[in-house]
């Protein structure tokens, strides 16, 4: 990594993510079908079949790539096992979900800083999943018995979890480099998730 002298002047870490994958966040967040008239729960079911295709291999990839700087705890952040109750309650079989498809182009995930990146939008995706959880509630009568536990995966650690999940990226010392390597991989998937749920059908 580049010393620490290539750094000043550079914005930390979260502001560099926050800056780079904004207006990525707004674009996907209007496409995502949550608020619209037209959503069934046949609909959600396919929105969480394509989650699931995102989620299952982007989560092996992180946790598999021994890249992940320590601290991050991978069995208490880990949302793919979610998802799969979530499918279960909405009427699939193990044999049904290990039949859906799979993403297949993942973010380069081949430095820590990268998967930091990465780490970055699964994390703060269950914020918003806060509004989206009420909204299935009222919209759909989905909650946390019947497909809906994967919107509100860390229940009421939402806020702590972030909180310490930010602490975590700020303890570690990024270079600029690394930090661009950070924001190069949170955009590519924020833009990989929409391009997969783009594929299976299920944006507005
Ligand atoms: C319609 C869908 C969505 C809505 C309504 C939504 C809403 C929100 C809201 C309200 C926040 C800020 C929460 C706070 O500051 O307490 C937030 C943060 C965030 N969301 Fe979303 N979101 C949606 C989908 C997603 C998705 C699909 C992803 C990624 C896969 C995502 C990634 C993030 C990230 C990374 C942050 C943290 C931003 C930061 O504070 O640094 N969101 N979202």
């Amino acid at each position: 990594m580049h010393s620490q002298a290539h750094d000043i002047g550079a914005p930390p870490l979260l502001e560099a993510l926050r800056t780079g994958t904004g207006l990525l966040h707004v674009a996907l967040e209007k496409r995502l079908p949550f608020f619209s008239a037209s959503l069934d729960v046949d609909w959600y079911r396919r929105l969480l079949q394509a989650y699931y295709g995102f989620y299952r291999p982007i989560e092996s990839a992180l946790y598999d790539s021994d890249l992940i700087p320590d601290g991050f705890d991978c069995v208490l952040r880990a949302k793919t096992p979610t998802l799969v109750s979530d499918l279960h309650a909405l009427g699939l079989d193990d044999h049904g979900i290990n039949a859906l498809p799979r993403c297949i182009h993942l973010p380069d995930l081949d430095t820590p800083a990268a998967c930091l990146g990465a780490l970055y939008v699964l994390e703060g995706a269950t914020l918003g999943g806060q509004v989206l959880r009420r909204e299935m509630s009222l919209r759909l009568d989905v909650g946390a018995d019947n497909g809906g536990a994967f919107l509100n995966v860390y229940g009421a650690q939402t806020g702590r979890r972030w909180k310490d999940f930010l602490d975590y990226l700020g303890r570690l010392p990024l270079d600029a480099l690394a930090k661009q390597h950070a924001v190069n991989a949170a955009r590519s998937t924020f833009s990989g998730f929409e391009q997969w749920l783009d594929s299976q059908k299920v944006l507005l």
